[in-house]
């Protein structure tokens, strides 16, 4: 995995800069709408004039005009005469296909209500209008366009014994559970998550053909039994959407899941320098705010900590990735 030190940090050093800051939205905007309106799925069909992609996407052909323009301006499309097409980026990311990552930002739009009320947020606590249609299907295949290729290394790097019980706790979209149960055989993997979350998963496994290779626990992990014993309990971006005090709650329930000699692992965006470093784990913990009731990012140091007041006896801090992506493993 690449080191943390070669990610670009953008600084603010300029008015310019903070100009630019400030009018980022209206670039996640224009993005999220072309994505919406299917601009880039209807490109990857061919090239096409506004005329005839407002018809195909049901939209005003002046409006939308606009709109491809801008998109034209930061190199997401090409044009020629009249007509657009994808640029490889979007052709690659943006439009539907096997490296699409539609849905993920498609729920960061999702989001976005959210975010409008952050400051009454941070001053109140006060929650913002209730999730739209769509939102849970956005997130967890959302989940899946984030750690697909993640969850490749992280099963190849880290192999199951025959006959070892793993639980991917919160597993979401089981991406990381199908990797392992693909490469190991001998293992019993089972995803635990909620009924809404397991309906979209059930679908991601069909389409994948996968359906066998996994079991699927219906629950609350915090209300409910987590079944077990397990020999691993692998735990993926999930402590980040709780308080301190109730990672340690889940931890220990965790702890009391798993077999002598078992072992469990928190995947997070790991926070640096007292919180301030790197900016992509920094900005989303901000998002937590906005998202969530006492979730934040935390540091290794402060996992490791939850780990051992949970009971843990060893524990194993990893390097994090490029995005700030890191592992905390601890063994009973
Ligand atoms: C950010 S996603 C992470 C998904 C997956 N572990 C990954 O890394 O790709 C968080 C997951 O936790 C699940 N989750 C949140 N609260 C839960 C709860 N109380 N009980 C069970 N699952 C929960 C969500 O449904 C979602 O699938």
């Amino acid at each position: 995995m690449k080191s943390l030190k070669k990610e670009p940090v953008v600084r603010v050093k300029t008015i310019d800069d903070i100009m630019g800051m400030a009018h980022g939205y209206q670039r996640s905007m224009a993005l999220f709408a072309a994505l919406d309106l299917g601009v880039f799925s209807a490109l990857a069909k061919g090239p096409a004039d506004a005329a005839r992609l407002a018809r195909d996407l049901s939209a005003d052909p002046r409006r939308l005009s606009i709109l491809l323009n801008a998109l034209v301006g930061v190199g997401l499309l090409g044009k020629q005469g009249n007509t657009y097409r994808n640029g490889e980026l979007a052709g690659r990311f943006l439009a539907d296909g096997p490296h699409s990552k539609a849905s993920i930002l498609l729920h960061h739009l999702d989001c976005w209500p959210e975010w409008t009320s952050l400051a009454g947020r941070i001053r109140t606590g006060r929650r913002a209008p209730g999730k739209g249609k769509g939102y849970q299907e956005n997130f967890i295949r959302g989940m899946e366009d984030n750690s697909r290729e993640r969850a490749v290394s992280v099963a190849t790097q880290n192999p199951l014994r025959d006959g070892e019980r793993v639980l991917d706790l919160g597993g979401g979209p089981g991406t990381y559970a199908v990797e392992w149960a693909k490469r190991y055989p001998g293992a019993h993997v089972t995803v635990f998550d909620l009924p809404e979350t397991l309906a979209v998963t059930r679908k991601i496994l069909k389409e994948k053909g996968a359906s066998r290779l996994v079991a699927l626990r219906e629950g609350d992990f915090l209300r409910d039994r987590l079944g077990g014993p397990y020999d691993f309990v692998w735990i993926s971006q999930i402590l980040h959407a709780f308080s301190e005090k109730e990672c340690l709650f889940l931890l220990r329930k965790v702890r009391r899941a798993i077999a002598p000699g078992g072992r469990a692992a928190v995947q997070e965006f790991l926070l640096e320098r007292g919180g301030t470093f790197p900016p992509g784990p920094a900005f989303f913990s901000v998002h937590m705010v906005a998202v969530t009731e006492g979730g934040k990012a935390y540091t290794s140091g402060e996992i490791a900590a939850i780990f051992r007041s949970a009971g843990f006896r060893r524990v194993k801090r990893g390097r994090p990735d490029i995005r700030g992506v890191g592992v905390v493993w601890a063994f009973v």
